[in-house]
């Protein structure tokens, strides 16, 4: 069967991978990326994709009309979208996702994490039921480990049956989304799925994240900042193993269920750094400061800082045959090197807006 996508938040950055990942690998498919094109969405990610024919770009929020328009059947933007191109298959990855960014302002993560994913399953709902409840129709919500709250050095890795403890507005606001999904399926029996994926890297990530911001500070000679004492510990995915995990999901997940998935990569992030550190060190032609390692600054605590994430991805490796493929170190390797020949993209994204929220938070 040839799908029709709406894709949420597909001008991010595991979204727009994921945009690349689908129309290479299913040519036939199509694609419709809704996007508010917040500080974090750039329709650059999606250039090379935007000729194509079985390719559309709508700007457009997901809490268009929260609540009331779609329940009384008013014609909204999104419902518009769901009727005019037939949609079959949605892939929500439109949310506020920076950690950070939820302890200065959470409201925002509030509206969009859990009022957006409200409206976008009532409107599917609405058109799924519009259309005699099709079981082949899907609704892949994107979220996160993050809402199993923090693991002690010895505990056990998530499953998929670890209770729900989020910490920080971010990953309440991400448990708010998946218990509505949830309940989509169990109360109307809408064919949704939920994933929870570790901490991602690769192309086109804001320089936000742990990552980016490393490799384009030590290009600059600035600070690498770390938080507290560099212990913490996350479980790294190369965002191209993430779209081939999602792919398998859509094609052969099954409806209510949810998969983990994860790297296989747990890493201290001080240990992260001084692996980018010597990749920049190798790679980088000429940099401000050599070796960068000389830039590791320990800087004061996150708020609330959850200390380890780990994926126990055992149920989507024995039910749907998927495991990682790129190790931390080739996956560091292809994102340096990625940093390193698309300073173009990267330095318009430096703007006042960004300066000013770096000051704010590493002040
Ligand atoms: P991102 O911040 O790079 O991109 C989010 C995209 O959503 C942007 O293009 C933004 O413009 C869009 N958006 C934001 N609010 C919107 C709204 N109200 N309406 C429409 N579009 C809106 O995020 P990402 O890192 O690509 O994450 C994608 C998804 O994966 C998120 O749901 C996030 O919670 C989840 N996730 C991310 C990671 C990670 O490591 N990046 C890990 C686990 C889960
Ligand atoms: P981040 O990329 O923000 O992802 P998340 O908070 O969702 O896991 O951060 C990854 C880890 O790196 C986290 O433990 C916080 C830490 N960190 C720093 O030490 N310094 C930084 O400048 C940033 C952005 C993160």
């Amino acid at each position: 069967m040839s799908r029709r996508l709406l894709v949420t938040g597909g001008a991010g950055f595991i979204g727009s991978n994921f945009v690349h990942h689908w129309l290479k690998v299913y040519p036939n498919d199509r694609v419709v990326v809704l996007d508010a094109l917040t500080y974090a969405g750039n329709l650059r990610n999606l250039q090379s994709v935007e000729e194509q024919e079985n390719f559309r770009f709508v700007e457009g929020n997901i809490c268009d009309k929260p609540g009331t328009a779609c329940a009384k059947g008013e014609r909204t933007l999104i419902t518009e979208l769901l009727q005019v191109e037939n949609i079959d298959t949605i892939v929500h990855f439109a949310a506020e996702s920076h950690v950070d960014r939820s302890i200065l302002g959470p409201g925002a993560f509030v509206e969009t994490n859990v009022v957006g994913t409200f409206t976008l399953l009532d409107a599917f709902r609405l058109h799924w039921e519009g259309k005699g409840q099709p079981m082949d129709y899907r609704f892949l919500h994107v979220s996160t480990d993050e809402v199993y709250g923090s693991l002690s050095p010895t505990d056990p890795a998530f499953t998929e049956t670890t209770p729900y403890a989020p910490n920080s507005p971010y990953s309440a606001s991400k448990a708010g989304s998946d218990h509505l999904v949830r309940a989509y399926h169990h109360t109307y029996k809408l064919p949704t799925i939920i994933t929870n994926c570790s901490n991602n890297y690769g192309p086109y990530q804001f320089p936000e994240k742990l990552i980016p911001l490393m490799c384009i500070n030590a290009l600059m000679g600035k600070p690498l900042p770390v938080y507290g004492d560099g212990k913490n510990v996350r479980d790294w995915l190369y965002v191209g193993d993430h779209c081939q995990a999602l792919d398998v999901v859509i094609h052969s997940g099954k409806p209510g269920e949810t998969y983990n998935i994860g790297g296989n990569n747990e890493v201290e992030n001080i240990n992260l750094v001084q692996m980018l550190c010597q990749f920049m060190n190798e790679l980088a032609p000429k940099l401000p400061v050599h070796p960068s390692e000389q830039l590791i600054t320990f800087v004061k605590d996150r708020l609330g800082h959850d200390r380890r994430y780990a994926i126990d991805a055992t149920k989507i490796k024995t039910q749907l045959g998927w495991t990682p493929s790129v190790t931390i170190a080739e996956g560091l390797r292809l994102t340096v090197e990625w940093y390193l020949t698309h300073r173009d993209w990267w330095e318009p994204l430096l703007s006042e807006e960004y300066q000013a929220y770096y000051r704010k938070v590493y002040a």
